[in-house]
């Protein structure tokens, strides 16, 4: 599914660009790209957000 229209992003590409990234800049700069209107900035956000939970939970798994 297309999440960024401008760029023409997927889902799946910018969530494994997400892994990690500190902002929506770097997981843009990481698809070689730039945002333009705007509008899927909030969803490259939570795909970040995302990304850091599961993070959270693995290591949370790795402790236990
Ligand atoms: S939809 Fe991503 S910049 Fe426009």
């Amino acid at each position: 599914m297309y999440v960024c229209i401008c760029n023409a992003l997927k889902d799946r590409e910018l969530a494994a660009a997400s892994n990690d990234a500190r902002n929506v800049a770097e997981v843009f700069r990481r698809c070689g790209r730039r945002p333009q209107c705007g509008k899927c900035l909030p969803d490259v956000a939570k795909l970040i957000e995302n990304s850091r939970e599961q993070q959270n939970g693995i290591c949370k798994l790795a402790a236990e």
